[in-house]
C-alpha cells in the first residue's frame, strides 16, 4: 500500500490562500450540488463560497429544517436565494451540476452514491464511506469502474499539525524510519444530529466507524503499510446510557483503546475518549532518532479557535522545544480548523484535472478495515487477524 504524501508545509498552504480564494472572478467555476444540508452540508456550503472557485447549483435534503437554516444561512452570506432539488434524481440530471458532494447520514452513502453515479460526475463523499465493509468494497469497485472520480472526505489530513508532522517524518525524515504511532482522541459526546442516527450503530456503523476512520487514515498514512492484527477494548461507560428513539436504546460506544500491528513491524495505538468537555488530540510518532508530537486542543464553545502544535524531540531540530500552528482564521472558522478548505481545494484541483492528495475510496476502505476490526474484537474480545476478517467478509484485496 504505497501512499501519496503530503510535500507541501503550512506555511506553503497559507502563502497559496489569497492566490486559492478567487472571490469575485468573473468566469462561474463548475456547479456544486450538496446532498444533505445538515452539519457538514451546511459547512460544504459556507467553505465552498469561501473559496469562490465554484458555483453552488443547489441543494438536495429530505428536512425542511435543513433546508431552511441553509438557505437563511446562504442568503445572509451572498444575498441570493439557494436554488432547492426536490428530487435527487433531477438534481444529479441538472445541467448546471458539475460535481456532487454527499453528506447524508452514514447508512445513506452507498445508495445515494449509486444514484449519483449515475449521472457519471464526480464525488465528494463524505466519510466513513459507508456503515459496513461490504458496501465500502462495492463503493471501492464503483470508483473503478468509472471515469469520473469519488474523492472521500477524510479532510483531518490537511489539518496543519498532521500537514506538517507528515512532512517531517516523511520527506525531511527527521525520526529515521517510524517506528511507533500513538493516537488519541478526548472529546465531548455526539452531538445532535437530524434523526439522531449517530445514536445507533446500524445507522452510524459504530463509534470507531463513524468519528475514528479519520484517525485510522492519519494512522495508516503514518504507517505507510498494511495493517495485520487489530486488537481492541472499549464499551459504553457514560454517554447516552439513558437515551431512546421510538423503543431503541442508543448501543453506541463512547471510550475505546486500540492497537494495530502493520506489515512493516510498526506498532499503533489509538485512545478514544467520549466523556471530557473539551477537544484534544494528539499523534506521537517514534524513530530511531527522536520523537514528534502533534497535537491540537479545541472547543465547542463560540468563538472558541483551536491551538494547534508541534514539537519535533530530534537532537539540533529548531523545533525541539515545540511551535505553534494554523491557518488564517477566516480559513480555520470556516470548518474543521481550516482542513475542510484545503479538501475543497484539492476538490476544485482535480475537477481541473490536477493531482490531488485527499482521500482515495482505497484508503478511506483501509481506515474502515481497521475500524471495524477494532469493533469486532471489543465485541469478541478477541484480536482480529486481518487477512482472516477480510476474506470473512467477502473483501477483495
Ligand atoms: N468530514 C468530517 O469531519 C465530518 C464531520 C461531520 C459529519 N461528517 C459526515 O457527514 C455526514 C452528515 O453528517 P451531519 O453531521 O451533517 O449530519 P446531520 O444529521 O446534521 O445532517 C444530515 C442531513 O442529511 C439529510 N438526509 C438524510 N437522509 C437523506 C436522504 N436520503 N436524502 C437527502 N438528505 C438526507 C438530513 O435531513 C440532514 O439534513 C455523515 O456521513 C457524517 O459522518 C463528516
Amino acid at each position: 500500500m504505497r501512499h501519496r504524501f503530503f510535500s507541501r508545509t503550512v506555511d506553503e498552504l497559507n502563502a497559496g490562500f489569497e492566490s486559492a480564494t478567487h472571490r469575485g472572478r468573473s468566469e462561474p467555476g463548475p456547479g456544486l450540488l450538496i446532498i444533505g444540508a445538515g452539519m457538514m452540508g451546511r459547512e460544504h456550503l459556507r467553505v465552498a463560497q469561501l473559496l469562490g472557485r465554484a458555483r453552488i447549483a443547489g441543494i438536495h435534503d429530505t428536512h425542511p429544517q435543513s433546508v431552511r437554516l441553509a438557505a437563511d444561512e446562504y442568503r445572509h452570506r451572498c444575498g441570493e436565494g439557494l436554488p432547492i432539488f426536490n428530487s435527487l434524481p433531477d438534481a444529479c440530471a441538472s445541467a448546471s451540476v458539475d460535481a456532487v458532494i454527499i453528506c447524508t447520514p452514514n447508512h445513506t452513502h452507498r445508495q445515494i452514491l449509486e444514484t449519483v453515479a449515475a449521472s457519471g460526475k464526480p464525488v465528494l463523499l463524505e466519510k466513513p464511506m459507508a456503515t459496513t465493509l461490504q458496501d465500502a468494497q462495492a463503493i471501492v469497485n464503483l470508483a473503478a469502474s468509472r471515469s469520473a472520480f469519488i474523492q472521500l472526505g477524510m479532510q483531518y489530513r490537511y489539518k496543519a499539525q498532521y500537514v506538517e508532522a507528515f512532512h517531517e517524518v516523511k520527506v525531511r525524515k527527521s525520526l529515521g524510519a517510524v517506528k511507533t504511532i500513538s493516537m488519541a482522541e478526548y472529546r465531548p459526546p455526539f452531538l445532535d444530529k437530524v434523526g439522531q442516527w449517530n445514536k445507533f450503530n446500524r445507522f452510524s456503523g459504530g463509534t470507531l466507524v463513524e468519528k475514528c476512520c479519520h484517525y485510522f487514515d492519519l494512522i495508516n498514512l503514518m504507517a505507510e503499510a498494511r495493517p495485520v492484527k487489530v486488537y481492541a477494548s472499549g464499551g459504553r461507560a457514560v454517554n447516552f446510557l439513558d437515551f431512546e428513539q421510538a423503543g431503541q436504546a442508543s448501543d453506541i460506544d463512547d471510550h475505546a483503546m486500540v492497537v494495530i500491528e502493520y506489515e512493516n513491524a510498526v506498532r499503533a495505538t489509538f485512545i478514544l475518549n467520549m466523556f471530557s468537555q473539551e477537544l484534544y488530540e494528539e499523534m506521537v510518532v517514534s524513530g530511531p532518532l527522536g520523537r514528534l508530537v502533534a497535537s491540537e486542543e479545541a472547543s465547542f464553545k463560540p468563538s472558541t479557535g483551536s491551538r494547534a502544535r508541534l514539537q519535533v524531540e530530534v537532537a539540533g531540530h529548531p523545533d525541539y522545544d515545540g511551535r505553534q500552528l494554523g491557518y488564517p482564521a477566516a480559513i480555520e472558522q470556516s470548518g474543521h480548523y481550516g482542513a475542510t478548505y484545503f479538501e475543497h481545494l484539492a476538490l476544485m484541483d482535480r475537477l481541473e484535472g490536477k493531482a490531488v492528495d485527499a482521500a482515495t475510496p482505497e484508503q478511506a476502505l483501509w481506515s474502515l478495515v481497521v475500524a471495524s476490526a477494532a469493533q469486532h474484537s471489543i465485541a469478541t474480545g478477541s484480536p482480529v487477524d486481518i487477512s482472516k476478517y477480510c476474506a470473512d467478509q467477502g473483501l477483495d484485496l
